[in-house]
């Protein structure tokens, strides 16, 4: 073992944030706010807060305005469990839109400049699958700021946190959670600029990690998006619930796959294909193009696989268009600048008076860490693990299900947020402010077999295999036999990977090292959505299997996949909570198995 290899130090604190995006910073704002005297540490992996994958959020959040003549939150309720695929868990939905409204008075009244109409009212705008009084016409749900929601809602919720006692700890990765007698007491944690391990203690830690969409090679998400959550619980021997469920957001820039908000489909952007046909009118009649993503994402597709689709000389990639060139200036400088900027930036494109090619980009994971509605962590059995907590994209509460409806993630990071922190201020009352030692006994293996690894393959080459081989087999269109070749494939990359030697053993400032980190974290989430797309052998959401197109009864469940040991994966399930249903209150019918047509 390397003998710059150990733990340089130990920190101490109440509450640990792991990540410290919107959703780990609405928990730390909520906390600090309650109990100023918390002590708070949050990790990131970016070089500032600032930089987490909140930032890039464009569209806006759903929440029903109380005082709105026409909106009522049993209508997003059922927008939510219809665009879920019927696989959310109901609690949940109920708990964050009955809340909504709250939170969006939380971000305003702490200066978030959220755009407003000619009256000096938010203004709000539609988006894919939110509906009126149960599907009979769009409804304008979304506050939003600008194309630019998520970087308002960064803005609010770290200045917020740092206002307070919070201290930030940049560039650096959780390797481990420490657990003594099953409560969570921390984690340990590498310094990428120092190359040093620290120890942190902490009463109550909470993982909010983000996505792992590096694990598509066309994705919307930052860079830093790698799964290390996950990969997290998964090392220490607790599921992961419904992985396979994957969102495709319909329109990526082609080539990047940077994304291009659904914004401008709802504020009129027409898709196209080759011929120049509106095409959406043939897959869903009524909603067109503001049916929800997974339906959309697959018609673009299809349009494409039936040769309807365009090819892009440059990236070599076929794609369809959207038309934003009938749109008012008004809307093009007020509404979508920033998306504008995009096209203009990347493709040299004018959307005023051009056509802009999208294709579907990988986006959002419904898929994590199973928690209850208070976010608190469950095992295998639904117990809650003292002390862990998690929430935001890295988390399943399962609010979205198969299928995430546009505008219903940071609602759900900045809902989830504040219920997680509620749940830590009672927790406080519970367990005692000394800590136990815990020595953590695996990141000193894998950083050392990193480091004594003898190969000469590329961490770099590895990685863009994984990404090409996830995109092109596990993607929007899913087959038997694409599954199980890709779990053969990621088998033999993880081989190649254990065996790659780094070009320097330095800790310090160690680009390989860290993203033979990465890799690992990739290769392990990309087998478990694999594992679990391969045993759901129908389709639900987001997740289709060409080879079994129709959504199963047999199939209403959550899964639940463990891996402690590469590629050695188990299975469970969990029931969906269908408490809404069973309740048999007022529209109860429409919480069923229904069918999902729009
Ligand atoms: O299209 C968008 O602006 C994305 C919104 C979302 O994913 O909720």
């Amino acid at each position: 073992m390397s003998k710059s290899l150990k733990i340089a130090s130990t920190l101490q604190c109440d509450l640990l944030i792991i990540g410290a995006g919107g959703a780990g910073l609405r928990c730390a704002a909520e906390v600090l706010e309650k109990r100023p005297e918390t002590s708070v540490i949050a990790i990131t992996k970016g070089s500032h807060p600032q930089k987490s994958h909140t930032s890039t959020a464009q569209g806006g959040l759903a929440a029903v305005d109380p005082k709105d003549p026409a909106d009522k939150t049993i209508y997003h309720m059922f927008d939510t469990w219809k665009g879920s695929d019927c696989t959310a868990d109901q609690g949940v939905v109920r708990k964050i839109t009955e809340a909504a409204w709250e939170q969006i008075l939380w971000l305003e009244t702490r200066g978030m400049h959220f755009s407003r109409d000619h009256n000096g009212k938010l203004s709000k705008r539609t988006f894919g699958g939110h509906t009126l009084n149960f599907g009979e016409s769009s409804a304008y749900r979304a506050v939003f700021e600008a194309d630019r929601t998520g970087k308002g809602i960064m803005d609010t919720c770290w200045g917020e946190s740092l206002k307070r006692n919070i201290s930030f700890i940049n560039q650096s990765i959780a390797t481990e959670l420490l657990f003594k007698d099953n409560q969570c007491i921390g984690c340990l944690v590498f310094k990428q600029k120092t190359g040093e391990l620290v120890r942190v203690l902490s009463r109550a830690t909470v993982l909010a990690t983000g996505g792992s969409g590096q694990v598509f090679k066309v994705t919307t998400n930052c860079r830093q998006n790698t799964g290390d959550g996950l990969t997290l619980i998964l090392q220490a021997g607790l599921p992961i619930m419904d992985p396979e469920a994957v969102q495709f957001h319909p329109t990526g820039i082609v080539g990047p796959g940077i994304l291009a908000s659904e914004t401008l489909r709802s504020v009129g952007g027409i898709l196209r294909n080759k011929e120049l046909e509106p095409f959406m009118e043939r897959y869903a009649p009524k909603m067109k193009e503001l049916a929800p993503r997974d339906l959309v994402a697959r018609a673009i597709v299809s349009e494409i696989r039936e040769g309807r689709g365009v090819l892009n000389p440059d990236h070599r990639l076929e794609h369809v268009w959207i038309d934003l060139r009938h749109l008012p200036d008004v809307v093009h400088e007020k509404q979508i600048p920033e998306v504008t900027g995009f096209f203009k930036k990347y493709l040299n494109i004018d959307p005023k008076h051009e056509l802009c090619p999208v294709h579907p980009s990988n986006h959002y994971h419904m898929g994590g860490i199973p928690t209850n509605a208070s976010g608190e962590i469950l095992d295998r059995s639904q117990k809650v693990i003292a002390g862990l907590f998690a929430v935001g994209e890295c988390a399943a509460a399962s609010f979205h299900g198969f299928n995430r409806l546009g505008t219903n993630s940071i609602l759900e990071l900045i809902t989830m947020g504040k219920f997680a922190a509620d749940r830590v201020l009672d927790y406080f009352n519970s367990v005692s402010d000394n800590l136990p030692e815990a020595k953590g006994h695996l990141t000193l293996s894998r950083f050392s077999q990193y480091l004594e690894a003898g190969g000469d393959d590329n961490i770099g080459k590895i990685r863009d295999a994984l990404r090409t081989l996830m995109t092109d087999k596990v993607s929007i269109f899913r087959t038997e036999a694409g599954l199980l070749q890709t779990m053969e494939t990621l088998k033999e990359l993880k081989d190649r990977a254990d065996k790659t030697a780094l070009s320097s053993k330095s800790l310090r400032m160690n680009q390989e090292l860290f993203q033979h980190w990465e890799l690992d974290n990739l290769l392990s989430v990309s087998m478990i959505i694999a594992r679990a797309a391969l045993d759901r052998r129908e389709s639900r959401g987001a997740h289709y299997r060409e080879d079994f197109p129709a959504r199963k009864d047999e199939f209403n469940y959550h899964t639940l996949v463990s891996m402690t040991q590469f590629g050695e994966v188990e299975m469970a399930k969990r029931e969906v909570d269908m408490s809404i249903f069973n309740e048999k209150g007022e529209y109860y019918e429409k919480f069923g198995m229904i069918e999902r047509k729009y």
